[in-house]
């Protein structure tokens, strides 16, 4: 059977954070709360010229370089961040880009669950026609209300991946299981610009949808446990990553080794929550950090989209995948950045969005290539340099 997947794989975060011990320090809290309780370092922050389009930008350009993009006929963009209600936001990366015009492009929602559902759209349409290839983006900026549990659990970034046939990276296995369920944990009104959210309800509902979704992906012909070699679940902060994984090994009467879940974690703690992109975020952190030739080995991927959509599948690693990686590039981007202090964190989470077709000029700030450059009669201006 012809194996479909993820041919290349690249995420993108801007340059500015706050360390969370600087909001802990900031905010009389003890700093071990967060970097041993939920289990993070960082929250990557966007300048006022970069969104989720930018950022989806910089990514996506790692990924078609050197590549037929004439292939691409689909990009599909996964994002809970929308800047606009009507327009995909990939369209304006597709002009970015500057791919052919012979392009279908959408956008797609369900909180953290959307890149996925992309990813397996994806999936079937280069089954369906084999010559072409599909451009997947995840692109987030997780933003909570100032003062609130969720704060820490911030945090902005995107992926990008090609899918096709033959993929060089990861074969995605046909078996996948779904569990799906209204409820209310986590859901942003049209009107706010931050999310409605009960966190104690929303880490029992997502590790009830784990058990739910690997229920479903065992009576669908999925592996066993101890076959899978790594797990990368999404990661709103790692330690949720790490209940998860307690309680599958749990469901599975099988020992909890730290060492299969921990090189997906390493990337996460420094970017913080970054929705629909966060499983590939952990992906590739995996795929980057994992000290063992993973050649041939399936490894086993959770998403967790509130309100609420889950779903575990399987990726099998492809031969020579270390040359299909960009190690050296993610990780000087999540080098070379410039913390924050509390109170230029502050100054930038406050700076209000432009509303009603106010005329807005976005200061250069942005390290990348890509840049949101004003806002004019309620459109959108972006350049690249
Ligand atoms: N040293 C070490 N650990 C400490 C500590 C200290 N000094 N102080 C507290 N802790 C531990 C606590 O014991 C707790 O650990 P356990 O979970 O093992 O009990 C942990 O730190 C968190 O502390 P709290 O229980 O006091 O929780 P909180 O009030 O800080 O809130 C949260 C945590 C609910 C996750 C909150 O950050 C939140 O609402 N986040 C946003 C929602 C979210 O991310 N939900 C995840 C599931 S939904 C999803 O995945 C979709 C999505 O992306 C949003």
């Amino acid at each position: 059977m012809t194996q479909v997947g993820i041919d290349k794989i690249s995420f993108y975060v801007p340059e500015h954070y706050v360390a969370l011990s600087t909001l802990a320090e900031a905010q009389g809290i003890d700093p071990d709360k967060f970097s041993r309780g939920i289990g993070q370092n960082k929250i990557a922050m966007p300048t006022h010229d970069e969104d989720v389009v930018t950022l989806a930008a910089e990514a996506a350009a790692k990924v078609i370089a050197d590549e037929d993009v004439d292939a691409i006929d689909t990009i599909l963009f996964a994002t809970e961040t929308g800047i606009d209600q009507s327009k995909a936001a990939g369209v304006y990366v597709h002009e970015l880009l500057k791919l052919s015009r012979r392009c279908r492009v959408v956008e797609l929602k369900h909180a953290c669950y959307s890149g996925t559902a992309a990813l397996q759209l994806a999936c079937g349409h280069v089954t369906r026609k084999p010559d072409r290839k599909v451009l997947v983006i995840a692109s987030d900026i997780s933003r909570y209300d100032l003062d609130s549990p969720a704060e820490a659990t911030q945090g902005c970034g995107a992926v990008a991946m090609l899918v096709s046939i033959d993929p060089k990276l990861l074969a995605i296995e046909p078996a996948s299981g779904c569990h799906s369920e209204d409820i209310m944990d986590f859901w942003r009104p049209n009107y706010r610009k931050t999310p409605l959210v009960d966190g104690k309800f929303s880490t029992i509902k997502y590790l009830g949808a784990l058990s739910g979704a690997w229920e479903d992906y065992q009576e669908n012909g999925g592996r066993g446990f101890n076959e899978l070699a790594q797990f990368c679940y999404h990661l709103p902060f790692t330690r949720m990553g790490a209940k998860a994984h307690r309680q599958l090994s749990s469901i599975n009467k099988a020992q909890n080794d730290p060492s299969v879940i921990e090189p997906g974690m390493i990337y996460n703690r420094e970017v913080g929550n970054c929705y629909a992109a966060s499983l590939y975020v952990s992906l590739i952190s995996m795929l980057e950090n994992a000290d063992h030739d993973l050649t041939g080995l399936p490894v086993g991927l959770f998403s967790y989209g509130s309100g609420a959509v889950a779903e575990f599948f399987a990726a099998t690693v492809q031969n020579r995948y270390r040359e299909r990686l960009m190690k050296v590039h993610h990780q000087g981007l999540l080098k070379n950045r410039t913390a924050l202090t509390f109170d230029q964190y502050r100054d930038m989470w406050n700076v209000p969005d432009p509303q009603d077709g106010v005329a807005c000029i976005m200061p250069n700030a942005a390290r990348g290539r890509y840049r949101l450059t004003r806002i004019d009669e309620h459109k959108r201006h972006y350049e690249a340099a």
